[in-house]
């Protein structure tokens, strides 16, 4: 692509990002989590990243969030890997909720009382469960060492956050403790917690977020490294969960009218993965991914700035997978 036409892309994300800025006021950040509370509700940054490397980014691009619930996707993709598909799926189904994301009721309402589906809370905490490791600290510096193969650096968990959600973790040691009780989960409650709780405290930017997506829409092949990371079979399965569940019981809504696999952290995160049929009328025709933070989010959790900006730009680049 000529490098006058990412320039003035870059222009045009620096444009949107100004546009829909202000839409951070119909939100909050999430008061739920003391860390995240501090942070400035009017932050907004983009990067989208294609197939050879081109970026565009615009907003606070170097801030640093945690990756909440995006975290869900790549420990769904993780213990697939490790313990096969067949295991995992025994363990958790792939059902949209139409719940909040830390729901228990259907634990109990449906039997046997299976999690539906890894992107909610009682997913995740399973699949958090059966990771390899034989501590937390090792199934969490296996999860840090996939993510930084993909974006190329080191990463770590931020300590505060999790210290702060593992205080807070009522409701997420409630659904562990269910979830033990009816046998699906493969370690003691305190370590599945916090697994769980330190995936969710990992540190990124947007350019990090975007690569994971870009990887995720190419079906697992690492197009920098020229390297298969994960099997396509999973990718798609993960693609398909983040467009049926990635968005919480908003999901519906998302699919509906912007179309694109995305999963959202109550940080305000957004990871979306842009396969490449989806990209043709865009600057990225092979695909991209893109990464999102802003960090005021809606009273499902998903990111408002995020999300308007998002829909924004599907439309304008007919990103519609459907
Ligand atoms: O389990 C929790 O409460 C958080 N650590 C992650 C939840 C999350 O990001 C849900 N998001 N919308």
């Amino acid at each position: 692509m000529p490098t006058d036409h990412i320039n003035h892309n870059n222009h045009l994300t620096a444009e949107w990002v100004k546009q829909f800025r202000p839409y951070a006021k119909e939100g909050k950040c999430a008061s739920y989590i003391p860390a995240l509370a501090e942070k400035d509700p009017n932050q907004l940054a983009i990067s989208i990243i294609g197939t050879n490397n081109d970026e565009m980014k615009a907003g606070e691009t170097t801030e640093l969030f945690t990756l909440q619930s995006v975290s869900k996707v790549v420990t769904f993709i993780l213990a697939c890997m490790e313990r096969g598909l067949p295991y995992v799926l025994e363990r958790v189904d792939v059902e949209p909720t139409g719940d909040t994301f830390n729901s228990i009721i259907r634990l109990e309402s449906h039997q046997p009382g299976k999690p539906f589906n890894p992107m909610i809370n009682a997913g995740a905490i399973t699949v958090s469960s059966m990771l390899d490791g034989n501590s937390p600290q090792e199934k969490v510096s296996k999860i840090l060492q996939f993510l930084e193969q993909i974006v190329g650096k080191e990463l770590k968990v931020n300590e505060e956050v999790y210290q702060s959600e593992w205080q807070t973790a009522n409701r997420n040691r409630s659904l562990a403790y269910y979830l033990m009780d009816s046998g699906f989960l493969d370690c003691p409650v305190e370590e599945a917690l916090e697994v769980y709780l330190k995936q969710c405290a990992i540190e990124v930017n947007v350019s990090d977020l975007a690569m994971i997506g870009l990887v995720i829409a190419n079906d697992g092949y690492h197009p920098l490294l020229n390297k298969q990371l994960f099997p396509k079979q999973v990718a798609k399965l993960a693609k398909a969960l983040m467009v049926t569940c990635g968005m919480y019981n908003a999901s519906g809504k998302f699919a509906a009218f912007i179309g694109l696999p995305a999963k959202s952290g109550v940080s305000g995160a957004i990871l979306v993965a842009v396969p490449s049929h989806a990209g043709l009328d865009s600057p990225f025709p092979a695909g991209c991914g893109i990464g999102i933070y802003g960090p005021a989010i809606d009273t499902i959790g998903n990111s408002v700035a995020g999300v308007n900006l998002l829909k924004h730009i599907a439309t304008e680049w007919n990103m519609n997978i459907f």
